[in-house]
């Protein structure tokens, strides 16, 4: 298969309240310096956006698609429903069950539609952004060598003793 270059991660997200939460990944996208594109499409709410989007993903030279979703957080799953893309999916926190609704309708997936599951909250939309960037990295070896500075910074910034 060609190796296309310059390929972007997508971040979809059911709400605008889920932004909060999701503004993490982009800071992390931009800190290691992954293109990156940020929209707002709800599986319940505008199921007309998501199809068309999911669909066209593919020759819109994404190369991820990062969805985050919470409480009945179908999001994720239609869309990998829709395309053979990667599919990350973040849990986000709802008010009533703390994510774990979240969680378990993200992770759990039907065999043959797989979304990979990133942690609740915070540390999922941080995570997302590192694995879409190894993801990524796989095609591109200016991504792999700015992902490996970030994390050999991430190393170095970790103290050896409390004091
Ligand atoms: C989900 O419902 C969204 O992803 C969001 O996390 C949740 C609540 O949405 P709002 O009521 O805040 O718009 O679809």
């Amino acid at each position: 298969m060609k190796k296309i270059k310059n390929l972007k991660v997508s971040i979809v997200m059911g709400s605008q309240s889920d932004y909060k939460t999701i503004q993490l990944t982009e800071k992390i996208l931009k800190k290691i310096g992954v293109p990156f594109e940020t929209k707002i499409i709800s599986a319940h709410r505008t199921p007309k956006r998501m199809y068309d989007y999911a669909l066209k993903a593919e020759n819109n030279n994404i190369g991820v698609i990062i969805a985050g979703a919470g409480g009945s957080a179908h999001l994720p799953g239609m869309i990998s429903a829709l395309t053979s893309l990667p599919v990350l999916g973040v849990p986000i926190e709802s008010k009533k069950l703390k994510g774990l609704d979240s969680l378990l309708s993200i992770a759990q997936m039907p065999k043959g539609i797989p979304v990979g599951t990133l942690a609740i909250g915070e540390d999922g939309a941080i995570n997302a952004a590192l694995l879409a960037a190894s993801i990524i990295a796989n095609q591109d070896k200016s991504i792999k060598q700015k992902l490996n500075n970030w994390r050999s910074s991430q190393t170095k910034s970790v103290k050896k003793n409390p004091k």
